[in-house]
């Protein structure tokens, strides 16, 4: 068993509305492109559900380079835990940006400049997690490599003077998305890990926010001040989880570990916001609403039974055709359809940063929509 991720929680409420969002948001991301990105630059920290290839070089089973992964998108398999693209993708073209933010991995230059993307599948908020699956780059060295980032575009923004490429970076947008795996891949893994021997729930909870609020800090120190901050999935609603614990609904247990840590973060955000100056924190929830035509979602779309061990695509699967109508694209992630609407709801929410406020963003009062003015 292996990386599992979910940002997004199964409530199955049936919105008409949602399906209006996306083909807006469609008909918006065109209206975007060739257009001023609304942003200089956007920064990605986070597991797989935001990987875009950093794993791919790396001594792990977590890394999914091969098809069917990317079947529906552009370049193919990329190293991206879905069929086509995550919602760190989809905030990128909404803030319109031309191209993806490239991976870490191999971000050359002046690629730099938009933004660097960290993300690693397995990752998490603790170093120790996911280390029985292998290598992965935890969010203490994905800060470690921002600050790889900033050094090099010193160079190219900046004289040479660090002051000044902090300046530039006041005017990125940060998401970060982790603390799935230290859940997955460590509390709820008792064989491999022994925090649930250690923390009660309320305790790791605790722990955890802690850490990750440091970690929140030290981006802060390196110039971030723009951040949206993903909850944890409630994985417990995963085919691989379910599976893991033999059971044919949520796991409960799980769940409500997942939500202590979510109202922890939330406090913690309130937090800094009132503590670091000029900084803005921006809670993105993980409760979805989804429409009803997606209708298959206990069951990945490449798999049930024939997934591997490892709850990934076995590679050279073929997966279902109607993808529209999944949820899960593996035991674990989720389809492109849904990371664009989790994409399209986190955008959103980001554009109540003030940065917004001087780009001419209007607002459709009929469809709430959000578009160039
Ligand atoms: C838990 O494991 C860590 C190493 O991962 C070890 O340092 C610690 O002593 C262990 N704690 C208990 C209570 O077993
Ligand atoms: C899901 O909805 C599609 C139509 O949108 C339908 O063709 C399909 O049979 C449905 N599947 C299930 C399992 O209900
Ligand atoms: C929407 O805004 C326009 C002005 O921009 C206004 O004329 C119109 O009445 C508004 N419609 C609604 C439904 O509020």
């Amino acid at each position: 068993m292996q990386l599992k991720y979910l940002p997004l929680q199964l409530t199955v409420k049936n919105m008409a509305t949602t399906q209006h969002l996306v083909i807006l948001m469609l008909t918006t991301t065109l209206l975007l492109v060739n257009s001023e990105p609304q942003v200089p630059c956007y920064f990605i920290f986070g597991d797989s559900l935001m990987d875009n290839g950093n794993n791919n070089r790396l001594h792990t089973q977590a890394k999914v380079n091969f098809p069917p992964y990317g079947i529906d998108f552009p370049d193919g398999p990329t190293g991206r835990f879905t069929n086509g693209r995550n919602a760190a993708d989809v905030i990128a073209q909404l803030l319109g940006f031309d191209k993806f933010i490239p991976p870490f991995a191999t971000a050359k230059g002046s690629e730099m400049l938009t933004g660097v993307n960290y993300a690693s599948g397995a990752a998490g908020i603790r170093a120790e997690t996911s280390e029985h699956i292998g290598a992965r780059i935890s969010m203490d060295n994905q800060i470690k490599n921002h600050w790889v980032t900033i050094l090099r575009l010193s160079y190219l923004i900046g004289k040479g003077s660090i002051v000044e490429t902090k300046k530039y970076l006041q005017k990125c947008i940060y998401t970060v998305g982790i603390g799935n795996n230290d859940y997955i891949n460590n509390y709820f893994l008792p064989k491999y890990y022994n925090t649930s021997s250690v923390y009660t729930p309320e305790q790791y909870a605790e722990a955890l926010v802690e850490q990750h609020s440091r970690q929140l800090q030290d981006l802060y120190k390196s110039g971030a001040r723009m951040f949206g901050i993903f909850a944890a999935g409630y994985s417990g609603c995963t085919p691989g989880m379910m599976a893991e614990f033999g059971m044919n609904s949520c796991v409960e247990e799980v769940n409500s570990a997942v939500k202590l840590f979510n109202s922890r973060l939330n406090t913690a955000l309130n937090y800094l916001n009132n503590r670091l100056v000029d900084a803005k924190f921006i809670f993105l929830e993980s409760s979805l609403e989804y429409p009803n035509d997606i209708n298959v979602t206990d069951t990945p779309c490449c798999g049930g039974s024939s997934t591997s061990s490892k709850g990934q695509c076995v590679p050279n699967q073929v997966p279902c055709s109607n993808r529209q109508n999944y949820y899960f694209w593996d035991a674990f992630h989720p389809t492109e359809r849904i990371n664009v609407i989790a994409g399209t709801k986190a955008y959103e929410k980001l554009t109540s940063f003030d940065a917004f406020a001087t780009i001419g963003l209007s607002k459709d009062n009929v469809t709430g929509y959000i578009s160039d003015a």
